[in-house]
């Protein structure tokens, strides 16, 4: 058993980073990442799909190697320029001269000024590359989640080459294809993903699965983590559910506590929603959590309490970043509540929500407290809870 043909003449050439502490220089990947990169072998011809990061230019080299047994590479497709998907393109490029470089007029582009390629093949929405037998037909879906974003499709083996869309934080260990291993530990790692890297893109992704309504797929292989087959109707309705901000009733507590007050707090929303009825219930330190794993749960639960102290009179800086994320990502179709802490400037609460004016949520009245809560100020939250509880469970 080939454990990386995929199908008949579809083979996995992609690469695992174990080694990198931060994806992107932002999101922490303790179960590391994978580069994926595909060889489409035609009777007459032969294509690349994608390369991966420039450290590991040469062990793709070696496995396109490997399938291509001595037959010349006639194509490398590109379909995502990102640079863990592009960076060793120069590298496999010198490898094989002859080789076309394949993208659209914006690939093109980014193509030159990253790496100073000037010669790109460059191919329209539904152009098709014949290379015997296969047949290549390209889909173009900008902005998912960069403006040159397309998808490769092998008409024949039913084949979707999807780039980032449908990809997972998560190296592979040892199989390629669904079928072949136990996909538990992917599904986090997809909404993790989803929520740190997509989550902005929402239309783009249903403007793909638009596209892509009707086209009959065996098999997607994303850019990363596993190839989807047996479980692709799953990966799809995730990926659906995520870009309509669709998520279960549930309660994320995100806070950034200095000294314990705000920890206080939480704990006791926490246990007022507990008591509320409200099962799913996270509360996540943002001195201590990645961003990445707070913005998974958001993603999940249709609930959210932000809270923190103020700092030098303005919001705690880890809450400024959490809330800016939120604006830039245009979250929507959450419930939300705020509270805050001060000792001797009040008005926190008031930055906070002034932060999410404009985004499709919900946001409840605020709760703020001067030094350690008193007794009024824990009703209040206990009130914030109770409301909360209702909306979410409604
Ligand atoms: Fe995996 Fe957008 O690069």
């Amino acid at each position: 058993m080939n454990i990386n043909e995929i199908t008949g003449g579809v083979h996995y050439v992609g690469v695992n980073d174990r080694t990198t502490d931060l994806f992107e220089g932002l999101w922490i990947v303790p179960l590391g990442v994978s580069y994926n990169a595909y060889v489409v072998l035609g009777t007459e011809r032969t294509a690349l799909i994608d390369t991966v990061d420039a450290a590991h230019a040469a062990e793709l080299e070696a496995k396109v190697q490997g399938v291509l047994r001595g037959r010349a590479l006639d194509y490398i497709i590109v379909n995502h320029v990102e640079q863990d998907h592009s960076s060793a393109l120069p590298h496999i490029h010198l490898c094989h001269p002859q080789a076309a470089i394949v993208g659209n007029a914006k690939t093109a582009a980014m193509l030159t000024g990253y790496y100073g390629l000037q010669e790109v093949t460059t191919v329209a929405d539904g152009d098709t590359i014949d290379l015997g037998g296969k047949t290549l037909q390209f889909h173009l879906t900008p902005m998912l989640h960069w403006p040159e974003t397309m998808m490769t499709r092998c008409v024949e083996d039913k084949v979707l080459f999807s780039g980032d869309a449908f990809g997972c934080f998560g190296a592979l260990n040892g199989a390629v294809v669904d079928r072949d291993m136990n996909t538990g530990m992917y599904w986090n790692e997809m909404y993790r993903y989803y929520g740190s890297i997509v989550a902005k893109y929402g239309v783009p992704v249903k403007n793909a699965l638009k596209k892509l309504e009707g086209v009959e797929l065996d098999y997607i292989c994303s850019t990363h983590g596993p190839v989807w087959h047996d479980e692709l109707s799953r990966v799809v309705a995730t990926y659906a559910a995520l870009a309509d901000w669709q998520a279960q009733p549930g309660v994320v507590i995100a806070y950034a506590s200095m000294h314990g007050n705000v920890t206080l707090m939480a704990e006791h929303i926490a246990s007022e929603l507990a008591s509320n009825g409200v099962k799913n219930v996270l509360l996540q330190d943002l001195n201590v959590s990645n961003l990445s794993y707070v913005l998974m749960n958001i993603g999940r639960f249709n609930g959210l309490v932000i809270g923190g102290n103020t700092y030098n009179t303005e919001i705690h800086p880890r809450v400024a970043q959490l809330l800016g994320t939120l604006k830039m990502d245009g979250i929507q179709h959450r419930t939300v509540g705020l509270f805050g802490n001060y000792t001797w400037s009040p008005g926190v609460t008031k930055k906070m929500a002034a932060a999410l004016e404009g985004l499709k949520i919900d946001l409840l009245d605020p709760v703020e407290f001067k030094q350690a809560p008193a007794t009024s100020d824990l009703e209040a939250a206990s009130n914030l809870a109770r409301e909360l509880a209702a909306r979410v469970l409604a």
